[in-house]
C-alpha cells in the first residue's frame, strides 16, 4: 500500500476528492495533509476525514525558503510518504525540496500545459481566445509546471465564460482527473492521459 502525503494551501476541493478516492481496492491511502497557512479551510476538512494535519506558516520565515522548507519536511517525512500530492499548494518550491521527492511528486495545474505555467492561467486562456482551457496533473520538476504530464482534462471555453466562471468548471473536472491520475500513478502508470468535459 503506498502512502500519500498531500500539501494545500486553501480550500483543498481536490484534496478531498483525493482522499476520498482512496478507500477499497485502491492502491494507496492518505497518511497526512500539511499547509503553509494554518487558516487553511482544507485542514479541518481533512481532519474532518480522519487524516492528520499539520501547518508551517510560510510567514513565520520572512522569505527564508530553505527554513520554511524544513519546517515541512519535519512532518512531512515523519509520515513517510511514497508519493507527495500539491493540491492548490500555492508556495513554489526550491530545486532541493523537490529533489527530495524527484519522481514522486505531483502537482495539478490549472491549465492545459505546457500553455500558462503560473498564476491566472483562466483570465489568460480567454483572453488569447482559446476554445479550450482545462487542467494538467504532472510531475514536479525544478522548474515550475513544466515536468512531464500524467492527465489532462480539456474544458470547453464558452462565449460568455470569466475567469471565475471557467476556473468553477474546469475544478470540477479537477476533480475527476486528479484521482484518476493518482490512483495509475501508484500501480505504476505513468503514461499520460485525456479526459474531456461532458
Ligand atoms: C485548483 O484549481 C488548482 O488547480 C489550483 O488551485 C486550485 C486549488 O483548489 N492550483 C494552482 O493554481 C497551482 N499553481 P482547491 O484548494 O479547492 O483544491
Amino acid at each position: 500500500m503506498k502512502r500519500v502525503a498531500i500539501l494545500i494551501s486553501g480550500g483543498g476541493s481536490n484534496m478531498v476528492k483525493l482522499v476520498e478516492s482512496m478507500t477499497g481496492d485502491h492502491p494507496a491511502r492518505p497518511v497526512i495533509v500539511g499547509s503553509n497557512d494554518p487558516q487553511a479551510a482544507g485542514l479541518a476538512r481533512a481532519s474532518a476525514l480522519g487524516v492528520p494535519t499539520f501547518a508551517v506558516d510560510h510567514r513565520d520565515f520572512r522569505g527564508d525558503r530553505a527554513a520554511f522548507e524544513a519546517g515541512l519536511l519535519g512532518p512531512l517525512l515523519a509520515a513517510q510518504p511514497d508519493i507527495l500530492c500539491l493540491a492548490g499548494f500555492m508556495r513554489i518550491l526550491t530545486s532541493e525540496f523537490v529533489q527530495q521527492f524527484e519522481g514522486r511528486l505531483l502537482n495539478i495545474h490549472p491549465s492545459l500545459l505546457p500553455k500558462y505555467p503560473g498564476l491566472h492561467t483562466h483570465q489568460r486562456a480567454i483572453e488569447a481566445g482559446d476554445a479550450e482551457a482545462g487542467a494538467t496533473v504532472h510531475l514536479v520538476t525544478p522548474e515550475l509546471d513544466a515536468g512531464p504530464i500524467l492527465g489532462q482534462v480539456r474544458v470547453p471555453v464558452l462565449p460568455q465564460d470569466t475567469a471565475e466562471s471557467l476556473a468553477a468548471r474546469v475544478l470540477v473536472q479537477e476533480h475527476r482527473l486528479y484521482p484518476k491520475v493518482l490512483r495509475r500513478f501508484a500501480r505504476g502508470e505513468l503514461s499520460p492521459i485525456t479526459l474531456t468535459a461532458a
